[in-house]
């Protein structure tokens, strides 16, 4: 049970709707964990103009920030990290003397959960399916480790944009088999709980080098083209893993304290598989 008090420190996350966001239960037990005295809230909003000014008068230490605010946000601040401008979305508020910064920890998180697999992204071949806010996050991490970034997307216009923004290659779906990848990232919410049995795009040659295939999806832990993936002998990264990764970079932001990975892990995927038990029930 958390004791409130005068110095109990205050977070959270906006967006809107947020009923479905595991940030406050992973959040939660890792200040518990780590004997921070602080909170972590559920501010739905579907308006950000005060969120701001807000944080400041209200003396809220950090916010997340997620769909669909990411972008509009940036307005608001008074300063963006590098990595966050170039993206031109954040995912993360900190209250720091006076001033409110946002930061992108999606990237970092993409990229941490790629490189406990693969060391050096260097020259690698990086297929992203998607060019929504998660897959120009990933897309602009890649490209700074100094991957071959080429993007794929269902709509060509869009997907078209982002790479030429990025100096990446684009191949539509039809196309797709020509990038020959080492890594694919499926940045799409194809597969998300309850359609669980959908994939954004399958075709055979894309798993023929038996590239790394990792998902930003991460309910169900284990999406149907992660399966069919494995199935195909490629090694695969759960989307929990990259949401853990981006929340434990958070988590380090605000408390300048080393985050509890391993812990805010087990309870995501614990809570995870809980949930969906007691669907099926
Ligand atoms: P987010 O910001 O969460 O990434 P988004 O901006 O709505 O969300 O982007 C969603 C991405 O998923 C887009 O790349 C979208 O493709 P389009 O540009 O063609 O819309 C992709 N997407 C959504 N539904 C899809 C589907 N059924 N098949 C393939 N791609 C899909």
């Amino acid at each position: 049970m958390v004791k409130i008090n005068p110095d109990t420190l205050v977070f959270g996350i906006i967006g809107y709707p947020l009923s479905h966001s595991l940030s406050p239960i992973m959040h939660n037990k890792a200040f518990r964990h780590k004997g921070i005295n602080a909170v972590y809230l559920y501010f739905p909003c579907k308006k950000i103009d005060g969120v701001v000014s807000g944080m400041k008068s209200l003396s809220i230490k950090g916010l997340s920030v997620t769909i669909p605010h990411k972008e509009k946000i940036c307005e608001y601040l008074d300063k963006i990290e590098p990595i966050a401008e170039k993206i031109k979305a954040v995912n993360t508020l900190v209250n720091k003397d006076g001033l409110v910064i946002g930061y992108n920890t999606d990237a970092y998180g993409a990229i941490r959960a790629v490189k406990d697999k693969i060391k050096e992204l260097q020259g690698k071949r990086a297929l992203i399916i998607g060019a929504g806010g998660a897959a120009r996050a990933i897309a602009f991490a890649l490209k700074e480790e100094k991957a071959y970034v080429i993007i794929s997307n269902r709509t060509k216009k869009r997907g078209e944009a982002l790479a030429k923004e990025i100096d990446a290659e684009f191949l539509p779906f039809s196309d797709i088999k020509r990038s020959d990848p080492d890594i694919i990232i499926q940045a799409t919410s194809v597969g998300m709980y309850p359609e669980v049995d959908k994939v954004p795009v399958f075709l055979e040659e894309l798993f023929r080098k038996r590239p790394l295939v990792m998902d930003i999806v991460y309910n169900p832990l284990e999406t149907k083209f992660l399966k069919m993936a494995k199935e195909r002998g490629c090694e695969v990264i759960p989307g929990v893993e990259m949401f853990v990764y981006q929340g434990a970079r958070q988590f380090e932001i605000w408390t300048e304290e080393k985050a509890p990975v391993q812990l805010m892990k087990e309870t995501v995927v614990s809570f995870l598989k809980g949930e969906r038990d007691d669907k099926r029930d």
